[in-house]
């Protein structure tokens, strides 16, 4: 996985020509990569090409609300902490603009070090999260490899080694000649490691998702939701869109586990007895909804207990370029909502 390096960089958004210049120097000085606005469109412009971990914006600016610098942070996705500039008069202001997502504010007239060390603890803080991001993504492609080298292993090694007993009683078998109650007890045997190899298939399947990469996700979902359904009872109905097709293999298999996982929780955790799956194109995003009628459960507060599942389920969509919403409420059901990007993926092609 290629990791680009984490840059300092801050952008300076300000009118006033004299505190634009006196904090472009003062960054400098201290190492960081500056660049300056004058206006919230300049501003806007120059984010839409180049990423800065680290914004400074003053909320009164000539042609736009500050707050549109925010809302704009927010709609891209930025991982951008924005402190905001601004006088003592406008804590009003100040207030909307926490509100629409400002990671700190500073008062005018400010202090050089206090600023400094503001600005600091906010590019630690945006550092931090990046490295948090790039360990969860390095984990879900360890996890991917290493289910991979398990599938493998219980293959080649268990997985052969129950094909040779299997032949080997009916070798033995075939051998016997008057010993009733010695071939039922071979035939016993026969079906226990028959069993036991389908178990194997099963498991090995499982791990390692193969059958996405060679029957497709498409026909490799409904093979899983036929299963599933059989295997718990559930009832489910699908809506797949016609207009679907993928060429994208890494995002076939990451779609692919975060269905898997849903639906585990749904067996885990439901209680649920219905399951509807949409599986839509919008515009130029997949949309791929799964929902259930089950039990439900406070999203907010799970998200401190250490399930890995829903945070894997986050991860695989982010790595695509998209987002996963859950919504559900005690006693309301829960429906996992991923959005991604229609088409490959935005990753280098490691799985
Ligand atoms: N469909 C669901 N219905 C009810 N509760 C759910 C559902 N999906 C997840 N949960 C809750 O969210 C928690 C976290 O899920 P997850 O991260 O997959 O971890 P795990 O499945 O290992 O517990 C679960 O323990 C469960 O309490
Ligand atoms: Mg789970």
């Amino acid at each position: 996985m290629d990791k680009k390096p984490f840059i300092e960089k801050i952008l300076v958004i300000e009118n006033d020509q004299t505190v634009r210049d006196f904090l472009r120097d003062l960054f400098s000085m201290k190492g960081y990569i500056v660049k300056t606005a004058s206006k919230g469109r300049e501003a806007i412009d120059i984010l839409s090409v180049e990423y800065f971990p680290v914004i400074l914006a003053d909320l009164i600016l000539p042609d736009l609300r500050g707050t549109a610098i925010l809302d704009h942070v927010e709609q891209q996705g930025l991982s951008t902490a924005v402190l905001i500039v601004t006088a003592y008069r406008s804590i009003d202001l100040v207030i909307e603009a926490l509100r629409h997502g400002a990671y700190d504010y500073i008062t005018k007239p400010f202090a050089p070090q206090i600023l400094l060390h503001r600005v600091a603890m906010a590019m630690e803080k945006i550092r931090m999260e990046e490295i948090a991001r790039d360990l969860s993504s390095r984990i879900v492609y360890a996890t991917e490899e290493e289910r991979r080298r398990i599938s493998r292993d219980i293959h080649d090694g268990i997985g052969q080694s129950l094909a040779i007993i299997k032949l080997t009683l009916k070798a033995i078998r075939n051998k016997l000649i008057d010993s009733a109650e010695i071939i039922a007890d071979i035939d016993g045997l026969a079906t226990h490691v028959e069993e036991t190899m389908e178990e194997v298939s099963r498991i090995t399947k499982n791990l390692n998702p193969s059958c996405v990469t060679e029957v497709g996700f498409l026909h490799a979902l409904r093979l899983y939701l036929e299963t599933f359904s059989k295997k718990t009872g559930i009832q489910i109905h699908a809506d797949v869109s016609e207009r679907l097709s993928f060429q994208d293999v890494e995002q076939e298999i990451h779609l692919y586990r975060i269905a898997q996982e849903a639906l585990t929780n749904i067996a885990k955790h439901s209680g649920a007895t219905k399951v509807n799956i949409r599986l839509d194109l919008e515009e130029d995003h997949i949309l791929f909804s799964i929902a259930d009628n089950g039990k439900g459960f406070d999203e907010p507060q799970e998200k401190g207990k250490c399930g890995l599942g829903l945070i894997g389920m986050r991860e695989r969509a982010a790595i695509l370029g998209g987002k996963v919403y859950i919504e559900s409420l005690p006693g309301q059901g829960t429906t996992v909502r991923t959005e991604v990007p229609y088409g490959s993926s935005k990753s280098p092609g490691v799985i």
